[in-house]
C-alpha cells in the first residue's frame, strides 16, 4: 500500500518536526516526505538533513505562487500538511486544496493569545502579562486567518507566578511533543475516508 505523505512547514528550531519524524519513522502507512521552511537559516533544515528528509525553502511570494507551491507538493506527492512554528500565512489556494488536511499547533489556549505576530516567546510573554493561571497547546485546522481555524484538541498546563516566558515555553513544548505526533497520526489516518 502506498504510504500517505506529510509535509512539515516550519521556520524555527524544529523540535516538533524532529518528534514527528521520529514518530513516523517506521510507520506502515505514513511518512514525512518534505520539510518546507520560510528561512534558510532555520534549525529545522538541520533536522531534515539529519533524518534524510528532503527540504525546501520558500519566501512569501514563492509560497503564494499557486503554480510553484502546487508543483512542489505534487513532486513530493504530499497528502497532508502539518505546520510546526511556520511564520508565513498560508495562502487561500492551499487552504482550499488541503481542506481537512492542514493543521497547526499553537503554544497557548486559543482563541486567546493568537493572531499575527503571536509566535514563540511572544505568545508566552502575552500569557504572563495577562496573568493567566493556565496555558497549554491548541491543535487546529488552518484557514485563511492566523490561528482562527476550527479547534481539534487542547491540553493545559499551570502557569506559576515565578514562570518567565522561557520557563513556560518548556512546559508547553513538553505538551506539544507529547500530543502533536499522535494527533497528526490520528488525523492523517482519518483522511482515508475523505
Ligand atoms: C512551537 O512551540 C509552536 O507551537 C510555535 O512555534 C514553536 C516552534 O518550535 N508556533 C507558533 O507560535 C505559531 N503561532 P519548534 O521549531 O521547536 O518546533
Amino acid at each position: 500500500m502506498k504510504k500517505r505523505k506529510i509535509a512539515i512547514f516550519a521556520s524555527g528550531n524544529g523540535t516538533n518536526a524532529a518528534e514527528l519524524i521520529k514518530h513516523f519513522k517506521n510507520h506502515p502507512e505514513i511518512q514525512v516526505g518534505l520539510i518546507l521552511s520560510s528561512s534558510s537559516k532555520a534549525g529545522v533544515l538541520k533536522v531534515a538533513k539529519e533524518h534524510n528528509v528532503p527540504s525546501s525553502v520558500v519566501n512569501k511570494s514563492l509560497l503564494s505562487n499557486n503554480g510553484y507551491t502546487t508543483a512542489l507538493l505534487n513532486l513530493y506527492d504530499i497528502d497532508f500538511i502539518v505546520l510546526a512554528g511556520f511564520l508565513l500565512l498560508i495562502p487561500p489556494f492551499l487552504v482550499k486544496q488541503f481542506e481537512g488536511k492542514l493543521i497547526n499547533i499553537h503554544p497557548a489556549l486559543l482563541p486567546k493569545h493568537g493572531g499575527k505576530g503571536m509566535y514563540g516567546l511572544h505568545v508566552h510573554q502575552s500569557v504572563i502579562n495577562e496573568g493567566d493561571l493556565e496555558s497549554g497547546i491548541t491543535i487546529h485546522y488552518v484557514n485563511e486567518m492566523y490561528d482562527r481555524g476550527k479547534i481539534i484538541f487542547q491540553a493545559k498546563c499551570k502557569v506559576d507566578r515565578r514562570d518567565n516566558a522561557e520557563k513556560l515555553s518548556k512546559k508547553v513544548q513538553e505538551l506539544e511533543h507529547k500530543y502533536y505526533p499522535e494527533w497528526t497520526e490520528k488525523l492523517v489516518l482519518q483522511t482515508r475516508f475523505m
